[in-house]
């Protein structure tokens, strides 16, 4: 991840460039490491493997920079799902016919990659549900349920998505129980101190993102986790924004419950991960009742499933899970370390381009930032800096986020957000800065 500790150095001339662009860019200082970081990323290889990088907008090439809302697809995924619906489909756990045995195999195959993919112990710890959103409500609804009480405690951060905040919210009042936040600094950081400090015997759980979607900032989770197990308070890490841009490690974080969504990894949307350790997963009651959950019903009586399909009622998403499987093998076939070093090349090279606009101020400046430039252009509305953006062929998303108390955080309704991925190249950064700077000049004759 970046630390904003490291100096960059002169940049010589990047090649290829117009004199009218290297004015945009003169202030843009980028060390010759991070030069070649970018310059020997085999970036272009891997965009052929997303088909819709190719396509035209308004008849602009395609920028997407809009991936903390979603990611793209690459090949393989999207050959995975038709190829299972072109010969493999059927229901899973149901039948002895071939069909349903090759479903089941490929979805239970599907649990194993998630398994190894955040190093967890068990694939009985990997639970299918719609996606993070799911996965925090399942654990607010189960967990908090069995061990919420009134006056109890749980904490989260100034940093949450929505989807971090309202499920804690909603058990809360239901039990008698109160929010605590943990306050953010004007970095985007948020306090540990304040952290430790909010962490009391009346604190039955705490609700931590990995990766911050509106800012970018990357939290010091490990570190989190063992301040709360000191505490004897379990976490639970919202990686949602985190596994896009990292490997994450369940067992190395120590974490009790971890989630993500697949549609933020490559994968198809409609599907996502609730880790969970065993103990906890099998202490907790069942979140939705109905097919497969269970061992045996009688109208007096049910007895519910082992882990994971206590928490796994209906038919589930197959293709989801078989999609998200062949996401991961994509995955699996990078060095992550350089994939990182690309990222964050890329990341300091978009940084040192959009702060360089004048009038433009980047909120979320945390030490450590993975994958968001999240950003306010004086006097100008960030809906019409999408709209415009947009009609170049540039993805962006603008609004609060799902973050509105972020937005207050910083006195803002909205922000203006980039947010990039691995295939995201310097060419394109180039051409939202040159987009950036029609935005102001249209506005100027306003
Ligand atoms: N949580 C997604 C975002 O940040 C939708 O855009």
């Amino acid at each position: 991840m970046r630390s904003k500790n490291k100096k960059p150095h002169l940049n010589p001339p990047l090649k290829g460039e117009e004199t009218k662009e290297r004015m945009v860019l003169s202030k843009n200082i980028i060390s010759s490491y991070t030069e070649s970081i970018l310059d020997t990323f085999s970036v272009e290889k891997i965009r052929r493997d997303f088909p819709i990088l190719a396509s035209r907008v308004y008849g602009k090439p395609l920028v997407y920079l809009d991936n903390a809302a979603s990611t793209q697809k690459p090949a393989s995924v999207i050959e995975a799902i038709r190829h299972y619906y072109t010969t493999e489909h059927s229901n899973v756990h149901r039948g002895v016919h071939y069909l349903s045995e090759l479903a089941t195999q490929k979805y239970e195959a599907a649990r194993v990659k998630v398994q190894k993919f955040l190093n967890a112990g068990s694939e009985r710890e990997i639970i299918f549900v719609r996606g993070a959103t799911e996965a925090i409500n399942l654990v607010a609804a189960t967990y908090g349920k069995k061990n919420l009480k009134p006056g109890d405690e749980v904490l989260i951060t100034g940093l949450e998505h929505h989807s971090n905040i309202v499920p804690w919210q909603m058990i809360c009042e239901e039990k008698g129980a109160h929010l605590r936040v943990v306050p953010i600094d004007d970095n985007g950081d948020i306090i540990l101190d304040e952290f430790n400090r909010l962490l009391s015997g009346k604190t039955k759980i705490a609700a931590i993102s990995h990766i911050s979607n509106a800012l970018g900032t990357v939290n010091p989770v490990k570190q989190m986790i063992e301040m709360a197990h000191r505490k004897g308070v379990p976490v639970l890490v919202d990686g949602a924004q985190a596994v896009p841009h990292l490997r994450a490690d369940v067992r190395d974080l120590d974490a009790d419950f971890y989630v993500f969504s697949s549609h933020k990894v490559f994968g198809p949307t409609g599907i996502g991960i609730l880790y969970g350790k065993t103990q906890l997963l099998e202490s907790m009651p069942p979140y939705q009742g109905g097919g497969d959950m269970i061992k045996s019903v009688t109208f007096e009586k049910t007895i519910f499933n082992d882990i994971p399909y206590k928490f796994e009622a209906g038919t589930p998403h197959i293709e989801g899970a078989i999609g998200l499987g062949a996401a991961i093998d994509y995955l699996n076939l990078f060095d992550w370390n350089r994939v990182q070093e690309y990222e964050q090349a890329l990341l300091q090279f978009a940084e040192g381009e959009i702060s360089a606009i004048d009038g433009l101020k980047i909120i979320g400046t945390a030490k450590e930032k993975a994958g968001v430039i999240s950003f306010v252009l004086e006097g100008i509305h960030p809906h019409d800096i999408g709209t415009i953006l947009d009609r170049e062929g540039i993805a962006i998303r603008t609004g609060h986020h799902c973050a509105q108390p972020v937005m207050q955080r910083f006195g803002i309704p909205a922000t203006a957000r980039a947010s990039f991925a691995f295939y995201n190249t310097r060419e394109e950064v180039q051409a939202l800065v040159r987009s950036i700077q029609k935005v102001k000049e249209v506005f100027e004759h306003v």
